[in-house]
């Protein structure tokens, strides 16, 4: 399978979203990553349901609606509304994981789990098998243009060993400080889907740079130390 790119609206220009959103539905992009903040659970605000509507309506990629805020399991009808097939919570902020897992998937939607730099992948065990994607944060979340966190790649190793062990069929996808060279070794390490926000809206030419990323090719693979 190649790499599902999610390119990171949060990096785009407000000011021209249609534009943006235009661009991404003309490129090799494959879903379209919105970052939902709620100022708790991260140190920042972003956008909340009237512009994700509007950004569904000029899509024609699926969304991948990141929600970094507390309480996710209030928003389930609002994101299924969206029309989305993803719902992505944060592990950190739910309680009872389990339950919201099942209510995500009970509205028709795929759950996703997000897993922040210092949450450890051991501690998926015993959901693993309920997800359809588990997103490994590769910098602190709130905040485009950060640095990636190198020990991400270990972690993706470690998650793509745990799916084997399981049978589990979950995608990994990996946000945060994404640039080609980094993708590439993500990829080498068994990363499927790939976030990307400044990188490619910051290039001088966005849709080159998301095809360079659906084509990177691992050519030396990360070793990934798995007995
Ligand atoms: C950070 C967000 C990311 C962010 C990625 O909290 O979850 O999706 O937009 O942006 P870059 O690629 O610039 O790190
Ligand atoms: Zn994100």
């Amino acid at each position: 399978m190649r790499t599902i790119i999610a390119p990171s609206i949060l990096s785009a220009n407000f000011a021209r979203l249609g534009e943006e959103i235009e661009m991404i539905n003309r490129s090799e992009a494959d879903w379209i990553h919105a970052d939902v903040m709620d100022g708790v659970f991260v140190p920042n605000l972003s956008f909340g349901f009237p512009i994700l509507k509007s950004v569904a309506r000029l899509s024609q990629k699926p969304l991948d609606i990141h929600l970094m805020i507390v309480n996710p399991e209030k928003f389930i009808l609002e994101v299924k509304a969206l029309g989305t097939y993803i719902m992505n919570v944060h592990y950190e902020a739910c309680t009872h994981l389990h339950r919201i897992v099942q209510q995500i998937r009970e509205s028709g939607m795929q759950p996703a789990i997000t897993i922040n730099p210092a949450t450890p992948v051991s501690l998926l065990t015993d959901i693993i098998q309920e997800v359809y994607l588990v997103l490994i944060m590769s910098v602190n979340p709130g905040f485009g243009g950060q640095k990636f966190i190198e020990h991400s790649i270990e972690k993706v190793c470690g998650l793509r060993e745990l799916i084997e062990k399981t049978n589990s069929k979950a995608l990994i996808e990996v946000d945060g400080g994404i640039n080609k060279e980094i993708g590439t070794r993500l990829v080498a390490a068994g990363a499927d889907v790939l976030v990307a926000g400044s990188v490619i809206f910051k290039s001088e030419n966005p849709e080159k740079t998301i095809h360079d990323l659906k084509n990177l090719w691992p050519f030396k693979l990360e070793t990934c130390n798995i007995e």
